[in-house]
């Protein structure tokens, strides 16, 4: 808000030199509003991420809430990127579209995946990271405002002030879990389809479908992609599919891309990240593909938004993707990840905790319900009014062991944070002797465990 006349207070003036009508502000750290759709963003709520930041926990908690990893590149891909600083060419912009190279090499490693001989002009686009051009550009070059956009909760949480900011309308369509299983897996977390179905409207445009999922490591179903075609079909809708964790499947789990579905091509972007395949989430590279009727507009708002993203680190992430084969990179990713994943679930399995096994991605979620803390325990004011109990079980874990998670209630709309709130994400994107240590750590879960 503005500031009223009452937040205007007379300064002293010396009576002589006419400076009487100076007047002083009593608060001008926000003389000029921002706008509103900040708040509808959430953008500035304090978020979960702001609470669980290393500087509020103990100085060597071990950090496997957030999502980054504590791994370097690969070394001939930083190999590349010290070449191409090197380079002149590739310190100046690039083409919007992104470097030539970049764009032929993901056609190379894409195309075959996609079944297509994909044109490098006019059906790729390279952007600033996933979240630019997932969230923003797409958002930018299709919403109306109004126009209702479905994602499925628990979501990755820039969905929704991308969607905000570009005038759209969240709506919300829950994954339900059941845990009750022997060894329940991220499979058993379900869409329900009459549910979903529910949630378009006419004003739906969009749909989000992020598969392997964060937070839930659900690998979306063959099925379950064939049915949400079938609606997108129905209602004339683009589907978002958002792929960045497409190299980390794992068990077998066939990782089904919908634009390949019958007549899902033409409707849908597939989103991918250099920043998750190489290690590099610094490095903001990534890249669209869909048909020129989606990359046409979004291009024209990449171009507004970042005109170009940084050329030197498209150029390594074009060397790591034409070398990815020949080195058996995936292979080897797929490899060293599930190693990660089974260091960290073995010591929930120690502890006899409920989680559900992740088929994909990097997060593993763990039931805390079981976790008990005392009565008096001193939680900050941060987390006092969240409700949710099991904000306060997240913190206990960090404090009292060290180790630090997210919870998945965050990752939900205020009305249906209850589906997922005795969950906590653990993300298994360190190295092993991170994983090891945290592991051991955990252990000292037991005694609080009822
Ligand atoms: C599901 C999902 N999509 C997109 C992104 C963003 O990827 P990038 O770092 O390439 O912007 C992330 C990063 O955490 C993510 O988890």
């Amino acid at each position: 808000m503005a500031p009223s006349a009452t937040d205007i207070l007379p300064t002293v003036s010396n009576g002589t030199n006419g400076f009487a009508h100076i007047k002083k502000y009593k608060d001008r750290s926000n003389l000029v509003p921002f706008a509103s759709r900040l708040k509808d963003g959430r953008a500035l709520a304090q978020d979960v991420w702001s609470i669980f930041n290393a500087v509020n926990l103990p100085s060597d908690c071990i950090n496997l809430g957030q999502g980054y990893m504590n791994f370097p590149p690969p070394q001939w891909v930083k190999d590349a990127a010290g070449e191409a600083l090197a380079t002149t060419a590739t310190n100046h912009y690039s083409h919007p579209k992104g470097r030539l190279r970049l764009r032929e090499a993901i056609k190379k490693v894409y195309g075959p995946l996609l079944g297509r001989d994909l044109d490098v002009e006019n059906e790729i686009q390279v952007t600033s990271g996933a979240n630019e051009g997932t969230l923003y550009s797409v958002f930018t070059a299709f919403l109306e405002p109004g126009d209702e956009v479905i994602m499925f909760e628990p979501f990755f949480d820039q969905y929704l002030p991308s969607v905000v900011f570009n005038g759209g309308v969240p709506v919300y369509v829950p994954l339900h879990p059941d845990l009750s299983g022997e060894r329940p897996t991220s499979d058993d977390w379900k869409i329900d389809f009459d549910e979903l179905a529910r949630a378009i409207t006419p004003r739906t445009k969009m749909i989000i479908v992020n598969t392997p999922h964060n937070p839930v490591g659900k690998v979306f179903t063959r099925e379950e992609l064939e049915k949400i075609a079938a609606l997108a079909e129905q209602h004339n809708l683009i589907v978002m599919s958002d792929e960045v964790y497409d190299f980390l499947v794992f068990d077998n789990k066939e990782h089904v891309r919908i634009a390949t579905l019958p007549g899902m091509w033409d409707r849908t972007v597939t989103v991918g990240s250099a920043g998750k395949l190489f290690s590099a989430t610094g490095w903001r590279v990534g890249w669209l593909i869909a048909p020129a009727s989606i990359i046409r507009p979004t291009l024209a708002a990449c171009t507004r938004i970042v005109f170009c993203s940084n050329s030197p680190l498209q150029e390594a992430a074009a060397v790591g993707l034409e070398q990815i084969e020949e080195r058996g990179y995936l292979a080897q990713t797929v490899k060293e990840y599930d190693e990660r994943r089974l260091t960290l679930t073995s010591a929930f399995d120690k502890l006899g905790m409920t989680y559900s096994h992740p088929e994909g991605s990097y997060f593993v979620l763990l039931d805390i319900s079981s976790v008990h803390w005392p009565e008096n325990y001193p939680f900050p004011e941060s987390l006092q009014g969240r409700g949710r109990d099991f904000n306060r079980a997240c913190w206990f874990i960090a404090m009292e062991v060290g180790v630090s998670s997210i919870p998945v209630s965050e990752f939900y709309c205020e009305e249906h944070c209850s589906i997922g709130e005795s969950y906590a994400r653990f993300a298994f994107c360190k190295d092993v002797d991170t994983l090891k240590q945290a592991a051991e750590r955990l252990q000292n879960l037991k005694r609080f465990l009822r």
